[in-house]
């Protein structure tokens, strides 16, 4: 049964697009190709499980310049779109599995992948894509940019906040000025990194992020064993924020809204565990969960394996692989 105040099954309007609750699948590398028959029904599967939306896992922004057409993400976009979900997707700024040196990165490179990320944006706006996530989290380029622990330059791009600022600010301004209003621009970014920076620095670089155009902040912890959502402090800047992190326990994603901390909760392992997870949590059916046991051994565990990702509890998702 359905309880009266839930807030998982209720509505959002992120200007003119409507999330249909506050479920959201977080962007999850599958190392099956997004755009290949696998992929699609993979994110259909996941679309049809009742999430508002569907984020499609972290994708480099090179391949935009080689297949990845408008013509060619259609399909996909089409199959998330026909479950009744938005279709995000998220950019990440080199060909995912490889990786730049943040030291020796050129001024001119910096400058060639931020007109990458506004091609990228341009690209998925004409597939008919809702949203784009530049990966500005998790110690990857951007986010090591931001972290002065990981952060060599003195050329403009390091040192000072607003120096370190600066590559995540170009290329949220790059991809609104792409893509005008056409696309929601979230950006995900982890709040604190130990030994490097904390919300002190995180909370201005948020304001910076919503002053140019972003409409969402996914705001994830580094780690997938960081006792869940740290999202609260920045609802404080005017934008929707998405939590992430172990809120598929019972109870967990529904008092992440009741309590203030989230506007939309992002559920990644759980919903790979059970395809079913949101429509089955929007209904108040926890015992029909069938739960993710955070094993880590098909979904991390592939990954770093360097096989498609599958699930101890889903069949279903190696059935794909
Ligand atoms: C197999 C796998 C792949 C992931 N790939 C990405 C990714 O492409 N981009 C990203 O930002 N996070 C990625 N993550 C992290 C998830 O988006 C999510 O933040 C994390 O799993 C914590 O949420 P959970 O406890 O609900 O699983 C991945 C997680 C898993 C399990």
């Amino acid at each position: 049964m359905k309880a009266d105040h839930a807030l998982l099954p209720q509505g959002l309007q992120v200007r003119s697009w409507h999330f249909r609750n506050r479920v959201v699948m977080p962007p999850m590398v599958t190392l099956r190709d997004p755009v290949s028959a696998d992929g699609i029904a993979w994110y259909r599967r996941h679309a049809e499980g009742g999430p508002a939306m569907v984020i499609i896992e972290a994708t480099g922004v090179p391949r935009f310049e080689r297949d990845l057409t408008a013509a060619a993400l259609q399909p996909l976009v089409a199959a998330i779109h026909g479950a009744g979900a938005l279709a995000g997707i998220q950019l990440f700024p080199v060909d995912f599995g490889t990786d730049r040196d943040v030291g020796v990165l050129t001024r001119g490179e910096i400058a060639g992948i931020v007109a990458q990320f506004a091609v990228a944006a341009r690209i998925c706006r004409e597939a008919g894509m809702d949203a784009v996530e530049p990966h500005g989290a998790h110690g990857y380029l951007l986010n090591r940019f931001f972290s002065p622990a990981d952060n060599p330059r003195r050329d403009g791009y390091g040192r000072s906040l607003a120096d370190r600022m600066r590559f995540g600010l170009e290329v949220v301004r790059a991809i609104r000025e792409a893509v005008g209003e056409d696309l929601m621009l979230f950006y995900r970014h982890t709040p604190v990194k130990d030994g490097s920076y904390g919300l002190d620095e995180s909370l201005p670089f948020a304001r910076e992020l919503v002053a140019a155009g972003v409409d969402v902040l996914d705001i994830s912890p580094s780690s997938f064993e960081a006792p869940g959502d740290r999202a609260a402090p920045f609802r404080e800047l005017g934008v929707p924020v998405v939590a992430v992190g172990n809120l598929d326990l019972p109870g967990r994603a529904e008092e992440a809204l009741s309590e203030g901390r989230a506007d939309l909760v992002a559920v990644g392992r759980g919903q790979i565990a059970d395809p079913d997870w949101a429509a089955k949590a929007i209904r108040d059916d926890w015992s029909a969960i069938t739960a993710c046991t955070k094993c880590n051994r098909l979904c991390f565990g592939n990954l770093r394996r360097r096989v498609p990702i599958a699930c101890s509890v889903w069949p279903g998702a190696s059935a794909e692989a």
